[in-house]
């Protein structure tokens, strides 16, 4: 049975958990199934956030460049008004992906709105991250220390720098950043109390954090391992620059990408008239949204759909959303995770084998899958399709043949239950998970490609995460057909080739629970 193509030539790949699920992988698949049509994928936008996401497609790790960039045929690659973009940073991942035969330049278009990020958001990035610590005595806020927040901050403090400036002469820009860099000085040394010898080493920790990042590019050869030393921006005294090396890089990657930059509005226009499909390519996920995330765990964007019109500076119209889970879940930082397992938990250590963050190499926490999260961002993001990846990660390994356990509601002393995500934080902090329990199965089904060839139990356990989402979703009182979203592909190994795509449509997959 093949499911109905997607409604709309619009189409948002977004995340329905805490980050880290597979994005990147989905955009491929969709441009694969339309391609040789009339709305073959033209465009895969970069929607929000900035180089704190990671994606992976076709085996390459991109933080701040679309992952459409695997996608040959896409003809643009944009990056939209609503990111925070590092122009270093883009030509740390253009020019190793040009030198591997990918075509970049040719297809970047940045919006001239897209907001200038620099060192200078990233050592506040920092500084706010120690001041939580040392000086309010709490916990870490988990940033990825890529300075997103200090980026959106100088967003909404009407101190935006923007891509359109590097079209503009270079003193203003100069001006511009001399102020904030002055306002970062200030806040460092003054708000945060961060110490002469911590200020030293923010520089130490960037430039361990960039040649990490960019270990390939140094291999290839594209890059010296210089070009990533932060420390020459570190001025003599403390809390001072040298503000002319930093201005004169900025202004030299910002110009030299002086032709990628541009209206990525009439771009989109254009590409829906010509009856072409349009993927908003999403950072993060729906609880790492700066309004509806779990505060103050979260990025500092807008993480889902409707991000999509205000990033691409179009207007709202039908637009087709695609929700992407893990079989389980994964979180990195500082959040509390409700359905965490416990370390020593036998599933625990050999997810733990896999599961690093793309973007910063942490060891991300893992947990059951989390049925209220989802089915609360089916009720109030919406999503028409699903992707859920990582299946073969659950088959049984070593001794261990205990139930796979999926969480249904939450649960908190006194016994009440709760069927949706608390919205005050304190009150989610407290709370237990109540788990329904699935046996698990032995086969190795990496290498299946028909759900009817899954093990009967893979079956069961695949129809309860989405049957345990639409009862949170729909408080149990399930819609007509139509209406229910499908599982549209099942992620069973890392490959691109490891999709099931046959998965039953939801009204039959769920009798199967
Ligand atoms: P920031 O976006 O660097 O400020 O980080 C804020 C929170 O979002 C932290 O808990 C990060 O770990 C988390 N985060 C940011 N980007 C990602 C991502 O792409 N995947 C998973 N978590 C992320």
């Amino acid at each position: 049975m093949s499911l109905l193509p997607f409604s709309s030539q619009l189409v948002a790949d977004v995340g329905i958990s805490l980050g880290d699920e597979g994005k990147g992988r989905l955009i491929p698949e969709i441009a694969n199934e339309l391609r040789g049509t009339p709305a073959a994928v033209s465009v895969v936008l970069k929607v929000n956030g900035g180089a704190n996401s990671g994606h992976t497609a076709g085996g390459i790790k991109l933080n701040l460049l679309p992952a459409g960039v695997v996608v040959r045929d896409a003809a643009h690659l944009c990056i939209g008004s609503g990111v925070v973009a590092d122009p270093r940073k883009i030509w740390w991942e253009t020019r190793p992906l040009e030198h591997k035969g990918h075509a970049i330049l040719s297809r970047l278009l940045i919006d001239e709105r897209t907001l200038v990020t620099d060192p200078l958001h990233r050592l506040l990035d920092l500084a706010w991250e120690d001041y939580r610590t040392k000086v309010l005595a709490e916990e870490p806020r988990g940033s990825t220390g890529r300075g997103i927040t200090p980026a959106y901050l100088d967003e909404v403090g009407q101190w935006q720098i923007t891509f359109a400036d590097f079209h503009a002469g270079s003193n203003y820009f100069a001006r511009k950043l001399a102020q904030r860099a002055d306002r970062a000085m200030r806040i460092i040394q003054h708000v945060c109390r961060v110490s002469p010898a911590t200020f030293a080493e923010f520089f130490d920790k960037l430039t361990a954090a960039e040649l990490r990042a960019n270990a390939e590019g140094i291999e290839l050869g594209v890059f010296p391992k210089d070009e990533f030393d932060f420390t020459r921006f570190r001025g003599r005294e403390p809390f001072t620059l040298e503000l002319e090396r930093l201005t004169a890089a900025y202004w030299q990657a910002g110009t030299a990408l002086s032709k990628n930059i541009g209206e990525v509005r009439e771009l989109i226009l254009r590409e829906l008239a010509a009856g072409h499909t349009i993927i908003g390519e999403f950072g993060q996920a729906y609880w790492l949204d700066k309004r509806h995330g779990f505060s103050p765990n979260v990025t500092a964007s807008h993480t889902y759909t409707p991000e999509f019109f205000e990033s691409a500076g179009i207007p709202v119209q039908r637009i087709h959303t695609f929700g992407v889970a893990k079989a389980y879940d994964t979180k990195v930082g500082t959040h509390t995770f409700v359905t965490q397992m416990a370390d020593a938990h036998p599933l625990a250590q050999k997810l733990k084998q896999i599961e690093f963050g793309t973007s910063t190499g942490r060891q991300r926490m893992v947990g059951w899958f989390d049925a209220v999260e989802k089915g609360d961002v089916l009720r109030y993001g919406g999503f028409q399709d699903l992707m859920i990846n990582k299946a073969d990660a659950l088959t049984y390994s070593g001794e261990w043949r205990g139930d796979l356990l999926i969480c249904a509601a939450y649960e908190d002393a006194s016994g009440k239950r709760y069927h949706h995500v608390p919205r005050n934080e304190a009150v989610r902090k407290t709370l237990r998970p109540v788990y329904s329990k699935h046996p698990g199965w032995t086969e190795d089904i990496s290498q299946v490609r028909r759900f009817g060839d899954l093990p009967v139990n893979a079956r069961r356990y695949v129809a309860a995460m989405v049957k345990s989402t639409l009862d949170v979703a729909y408080n149990g009182q399930l819609p007509g057909a139509a209406a229910l979203p499908n599982l549209r592909y099942l992620g069973v190994g890392p490959e691109p080739s490891q999709i099931i795509k046959d998965v039953p449509a939801t009204a039959e997959l769920v009798k199967l629970v």
